[in-house]
């Protein structure tokens, strides 16, 4: 289970995330690299966390024309990140050139549907017409279609979301807080044994590790409480 665990490196600082990494060395399976991290550590701070024995997940959210984004799956998977997330939004074409990127590599592309953080207004003012569970599904669908391989969806459409698109696409799921944690700035959360019975394969998990006074014991409380 300690495998199926990513934890949020959310931080902007590559040498507080690298002491992040070391202190959970064997405790974890991957460590999710992302915006605010990326532009400070950059390649070097990806390869340092390989060469630690970590799969590395790029969430950069590409959204961008075909082109574009084809050549970033390109330059993202020539650092050997296991995952790499594109927006579902970003359309057909899109999602396709960035399937298309990423075959034959080692880093499977995630889809991300609807940002949690937009609710049914938020996203009538952007001109979707569906609510969110609608356009989750939809681009769900979509991105699928398009040779994905992959979607993160919230531990609340998990289940919803692994009914439509089978067991062959790989779902990672943020938004877990053990029973009692504090759950910060997140609305919507569940118990890891939760998300996995709903179907997620892989949990992101950040401040209920990082922020712990032991990191590592959190990790395995975690871990064991998937199995559960
Ligand atoms: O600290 P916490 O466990 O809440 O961190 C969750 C991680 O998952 C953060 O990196 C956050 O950006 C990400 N995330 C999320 N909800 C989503 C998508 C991503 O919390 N819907």
């Amino acid at each position: 289970m300690k495998d199926r665990i990513i934890v949020a490196l959310d931080t902007d600082s590559p040498e507080a995330a690298l002491a992040t990494v070391k202190a959970l060395s064997g405790e974890v399976g991957i460590f999710k690299v992302g915006m605010e991290l990326f532009p400070r550590g950059g390649p070097e701070l990806v390869r340092r966390i390989r060469e630690a024995g970590f799969d590395v997940f790029l969430d950069l959210k590409f959204h961008d024309i075909p082109n574009t984004v084809a050549g970033a799956v390109r330059s993202a998977a020539a650092l050997g990140v296991r995952f790499a997330t594109v927006h579902a939004s970003g359309g057909r074409a899109m999602l396709a050139a960035a399937a298309e990127s990423a075959r034959g590599t080692g880093t499977t592309i995630l889809a991300v549907t609807v940002l949690t953080s937009l609710d049914d207004a938020d996203l009538a003012d952007v001109g979707f017409s569906l609510v969110s569970s609608e356009a989750v599904a939809r681009l769900a669908d979509l991105a699928v279609s398009c040779g994905v391989k992959g979607i993160v969806c919230s531990a609340k459409e998990v289940e919803a979301v692994r009914a439509r698109v089978g067991k062959g696409v790989t779902l990672v799921t943020p938004g877990v807080r053990m029973p009692g944690d504090a759950v910060g700035d997140q609305k919507r959360v569940v118990t890891p044994a939760d998300a996995i019975r709903n179907g997620a394969d892989y949990l992101v998990v950040g401040r209920p590790i990082t922020t712990a006074a032991d990191p590592a014991a959190a990790a395995r409380a975690i871990a064991a409480s998937m199995r559960t």
